[in-house]
Parts: C-alpha cells; sequence; structure tokens
C-alpha cells in the first residue's frame, strides 16, 4: 500500500510595520530594556493597530502563497486558522480569511491551543491529507495577541506581539519527505496558570468584566516557565525515540518563542549547536500561533532538502507538542 505524505510546499509570512520597543513600554509600565533583555530576550514587538484582524494578516499570507504557487482558490480543500484571538468569537476566523480569498470549494474551521495552535494545526491538516480527505491544505497561524495585553501589567505586556505565516500543505505518494511524525500533549492542570477570564459565555462582556480587566490576558509567569522550560525538550526525546532517531540528526530545531531562556535550556537539553537554534523572539516577540511558521517563513533558504526540522511548543492549556519535518524543497 502507498502512503500519502503531508509535504509543505509553500511558506509565507507577514509582519504588521508598526512596532512598540522597550523604551516605548518603559514609559508605560515600571520596566527597562535591561529587565526584558535579561529576563525574555525581547526588543521589539509588531503591532497590528486599528480595526484589522489576525484575518487581514492572513490574507496576505494566503494570497502570497497561492501567487507564488500559481493556484487558484478553488484548489483549496481545507484552510485551518491557528489562532487565540480570532477575528470575532463566531463565525471561524477560517471563514473570513477564505472569504476574502475568495476560497469557495472547501472547508474550514479555526484551532485553539494556546501557543501550540501552529504545532496541533499541522498535525490536524497532515492527518486529513494523510487519510486521503484532502489534498491541498493552508495551515495558516494568526493573531492579534495585542489586542488581549494588559499594558498595565509589567510582566506580561513585554512578551506578546502580532503577526501572521503559514504554510500550504499538498499530498505527495511515497514521498521520504514532508510531515514524517508528531507527538501531541495536554494537560488542563495550566488552565489555572494561564488564561482569558471574560469574553466567553461564562462570564460574556460587562461593565465589571471591563472595569476589573477580565478581557486580558493573564498569566502566573513563575508557573508557566516551570513547565515550558522542560516539556518542549521531553516531548522531542519522545518524538526521536518513536523515530528511532538520535539528538544528533536534528539538523534545526523551531522552538515556540515565548522566552529567550527557555529556549535556551530546550536547545541545551538536545545538545545542538546555537547555529541550529532558529530564533525571532527579539524582533518578534511572542507571537503565539505564529512563531513556528514564522520561523520557518525566515529561515527557508538555510534549509536544505531532507533536513530533519523539529517543530515544537508548549502553552496555554497547557498543550505541548513537536513534528518531525523532512524538508522537500
Ligand atoms: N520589568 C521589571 N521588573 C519586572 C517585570 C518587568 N517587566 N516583570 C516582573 N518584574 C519583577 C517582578 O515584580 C519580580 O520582582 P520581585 O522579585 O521584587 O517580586 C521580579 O521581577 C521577578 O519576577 P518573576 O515573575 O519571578 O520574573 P520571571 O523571571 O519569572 O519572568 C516571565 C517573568 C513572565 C518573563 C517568565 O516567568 C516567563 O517567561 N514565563 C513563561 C512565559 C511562557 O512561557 N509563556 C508561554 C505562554 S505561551
Amino acid at each position: 500500500m502507498s502512503k500519502i505524505r503531508a509535504i509543505i510546499t509553500a511558506v509565507e509570512g507577514y509582519l504588521p510595520k508598526d512596532v512598540i520597543d522597550n523604551e516605548m513600554l518603559s514609559r508605560m509600565v515600571d520596566t527597562s530594556d535591561e529587565w526584558i533583555m535579561s529576563r525574555i530576550g525581547i526588543k521589539t514587538r509588531h503591532i497590528l493597530k486599528g480595526d484589522k484582524g489576525p484575518s487581514d494578516m492572513a490574507k496576505i499570507v494566503v494570497d502570497n502563497i497561492l501567487q507564488k504557487k500559481n493556484i487558484s482558490p478553488d484548489e483549496i480543500d481545507l484552510i485551518i486558522c491557528c489562532t487565540v484571538t480570532p477575528d470575532m468569537p463566531f463565525p471561524a476566523t477560517a471563514n473570513i480569511i477564505a472569504d476574502k480569498c475568495n476560497i469557495r470549494k472547501g472547508f474550514g474551521f479555526d484551532i485553539n491551543a494556546g501557543c501550540s495552535g501552529f504545532i496541533y494545526g499541522i498535525t490536524t491538516g497532515t492527518k486529513y491529507i494523510e487519510s486521503g480527505f484532502c489534498k491541498k491544505v493552508l495551515v495558516i497561524g494568526a493573531e492579534k495577541m495585542t489586542a488581549i495585553v494588559n499594558y498595565e501589567d509589567r510582566t506580561t505586556c513585554p512578551i506578546f506581539g502580532d503577526g501572521a505565516a503559514g504554510v500550504l500543505l499538498e499530498a505527495s505518494e511515497d514521498s521520504p519527505y514532508g510531515v514524517i511524525d508528531e507527538v501531541l500533549h495536554a494537560d488542563g492542570v495550566g488552565v489555572k496558570h494561564l488564561h482569558q477570564v471574560a469574553g466567553g459565555s461564562c462570564h460574556p462582556a460587562t461593565i465589571e468584566t471591563v472595569m476589573n480587566r477580565q478581557h486580558f490576558i493573564y498569566q502566573e509567569g513563575p508557573a508557566v516557565f516551570k513547565w515550558a522550560v522542560t516539556k518542549m525538550a521531553d516531548v522531542t526525546e519522545e518524538l526521536l525515540e518513536k523515530n528511532n532517531m538520535k539528538k544528533s540528526d536534528i539538523d534545526f530545531l523551531l522552538p515556540h518563542q515565548a522566552n529567550l531562556r527557555i529556549i535556551k535550556a530546550t536547545g541545551e537539553r538536545l545538545e545542538l549547536k546555537d547555529e541550529q537554534i532558529l530564533i525571532n523572539i527579539d524582533r518578534c516577540g511572542n507571537t503565539t500561533s505564529a512563531t513556528i511558521p514564522m520561523l520557518l517563513y525566515e529561515n527557508q533558504d538555510k534549509f536544505k532538502k531532507g533536513d530533519n526540522l523539529i517543530l515544537t511548543s508548549f502553552g496555554a492549556g497547557f498543550t505541548w507538542g513537536s513534528v518531525l519535518v523532512k524538508w522537500a524543497l
């Protein structure tokens, strides 16, 4: 029996032009460039201004993918939008992107897996292809995190930024390249440490929820840190073992970008050299579901055909996972 694989055949990304740097933040809250750089590793983050949403950034990403591949919107079977900051509670932002990009022959939905959104999304898209149900799948991570950042909370406001990036997955028979394997995990013990209280059906918007700033990110940083600092390496080791691979088989690590100290600790555990660990947190901050596809987009010229890429993340839920991609381009 031949095996159908999902291959990444295009990657695009978009960052809004406006940025907030640490000097600007230190005029808003009691912080400093020195503290943010030493504790988190972020210099600037991009911000999407006005009433634009993730779908507006994702439209640019999708249009560029379709144009580059010379593909008609009618050929897209499925669009998955990974986001915790949807344009609106419903319908899915995937449907809004599809409308803006004139994708009308397929179907789509959103995935909310916190910062692991893209890892869950690429796994889901891959399964739709491997089962033979779809041939062309778009997986987009798109976030307007600055819409839910409390700019009075100095422990969370330096971390997050906006952006969108995504991939086209295409079916290929018996290819040695593509998305090879995945391991995903979740543990609801993390709900209490990282969430947004209001805006859902338990606590719909009221004057009180707004006054109490409950529509913003609530994060207990040190509790999240403790989990994040080990889980990306743990799950990557699990993925390597499942595939009879060694740490030395990894060519590049594309880790979620939440804190430079977490990224470095993960790279050290996996015995990787600095140049193998891809980083953009200094320029982009944590763009949640967009961090990993943005790393793919920015570094694609570095990858050689057959390189083993490890995509790994940890995020709200808690959720975490790792994906092995054998680069095909
Ligand atoms: N500027 C200056 N000082 C700050 C500050 C800021 N922006 N934010 C916090 N501090 C202070 C605190 O008040 C505290 O002071 P104290 O010791 O007098 O009480 C001190 O710095 C240390 O705070 P702490 O919260 O322990 O800092 P930290 O080193 O844990 O860093 C985070 C905070 C949020 C950067 C870190 O915990 C983190 O990255 N957590 C994980 C985030 C993550 O992975 N999220 C995944 C989600 S996707």
